[in-house]
């Protein structure tokens, strides 16, 4: 029993960044897919909403909400692309654990880093199914905050040792290409879509842009190719031309959520689409042909964020990467919270 009921674990940046580095980010991405292949195979227990979100001008901000009836998580986390312009992070997170039973939260973490390589880890298990056997090639487009952890999941997941980079802006390449030197892989910068896009079999859209965009045109797309769209994710922000979306088998997280904010949105509302948890689940079947062009149309689902939190609380509770955050009152006696507030006032060191 924890007598310290005022205390919640805290994974600072500075943790998180000492927890992936200790476990080693390909095993940390490979041990996270298998969680999330795990919890969508049980789909079906969760809680499900779209998440909420809060649209303005810049950006939008979203809470992301699931349970499985035992445990509580969400996710805090926001999309603003023209931050970076300012120093700032397009994407910043940070979410919370709790337990069910008595509603309080376990485990209070920090989430950029995190949803970073947990949306690489869905990408990557999604390819897995649905991606050309043996596909070793992958063009990234948009080269920003997430692309180096798409590159490292699917190089875990499915060996692709191969990258043809593109982005609008070059520095962003090169940056990949520095941080990716000595991991493995073979890497091309490209100047266009189009060369990027020469004799892949996957190609992974990760832009930023607080518009629809049309990164990849109907041409750009040969019949095999995998399609991983991870950067339209909010209504009015898309990546993909609608025809491309018409000659592709479409993959999606959780439907209600997707047709508002995934590539999708672009297509009538019954148009339909597969889930994924039904393939990894093998309620489906993922790819079924070599001319198929499969896409996952991703925008991330709050059970991702529950699978990660979860692996990260066992994962603190084994190397102890984590403060002890004073952040729930906890009177003596419980309905003493007025008299906790004046002991306090009467003992200001005590507070
Ligand atoms: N699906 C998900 O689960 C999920 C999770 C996290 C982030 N995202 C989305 O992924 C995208 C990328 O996030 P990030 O944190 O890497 O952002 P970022 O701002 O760090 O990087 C985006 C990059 O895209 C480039 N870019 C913009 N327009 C382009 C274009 N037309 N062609 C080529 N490159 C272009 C920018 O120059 C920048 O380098 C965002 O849209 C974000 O909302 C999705």
């Amino acid at each position: 029993m924890n007598l310290k009921l005022n205390v919640v674990p805290f994974v600072s940046v500075d943790n998180m960044m000492k927890l992936v580095l200790t476990i080693g980010v390909e095993r940390f991405l490979l041990e996270l897919a298998e969680c999330i292949e795990a919890d969508f195979r049980r789909w079906e227990s969760f809680d499900k909403t779209p998440r909420v979100a809060s649209h303005s001008r810049e950006g939008v901000i979203e809470l992301m909400p699931t349970s499985d009836g035992e445990v509580y998580g969400f996710k805090y986390v926001n999309g603003h692309p023209k931050n970076t312009r300012e120093g700032r992070q397009t994407v910043t997170a940070f979410g919370v654990l709790a337990d069910v039973a008595t509603g309080y939260p376990v485990l209070l973490t920090e989430m950029t880093i995190l949803t970073a390589l947990r949306t690489a880890a869905t990408s990557a298990v999604a390819a897995k199914h649905l991606a050309p056997k043996g596909a070793r090639t992958m063009a990234i487009i948009g080269n920003g905050a997430q692309a180096e952890f798409q590159a490292l999941a699917f190089k875990a997941l499915l060996g692709v040792d191969t990258l043809r980079l593109y982005d609008i802006d070059r520095s962003a390449s090169t940056k990949c290409v520095r941080n990716l030197a000595g991991l493995g892989f073979g890497i091309t910068v490209c100047n266009s879509i189009e060369e990027a896009m020469e004799g892949v079999q996957i190609v992974t859209t990760v832009t930023a842009d607080k518009q629809n965009a049309t990164i990849l045109t109907d041409n750009m797309v040969g019949s095999g190719l995998h399609i991983n769209a991870v950067g339209g994710d909010c209504p009015g922000k898309t990546e993909l031309h609608a025809d491309i979306l018409k000659r592709s088998d479409i993959f999606v997280e959780y439907p209600p959520q997707t047709r508002i904010e995934g590539e999708i949105q672009q297509l009538p509302a019954d148009y339909p689409v597969k889930e994924l948890w039904r393939v990894i689940a093998g309620l489906e079947p993922g790819r079924t042909g070599d001319r198929q062009i499969t896409l996952f149309d991703s925008v991330g689902f709050a059970i991702e964020d529950f699978s990660a939190l979860r692996y990260v609380k066992r994962q603190i509770e084994q190397t102890g990467l984590s403060d002890e955050l004073d952040l729930l009152a906890d009177p003596d006696e419980p309905r003493d919270l007025f008299g906790m507030l004046l002991r306090a006032a009467a003992t200001p060191n005590a507070a």
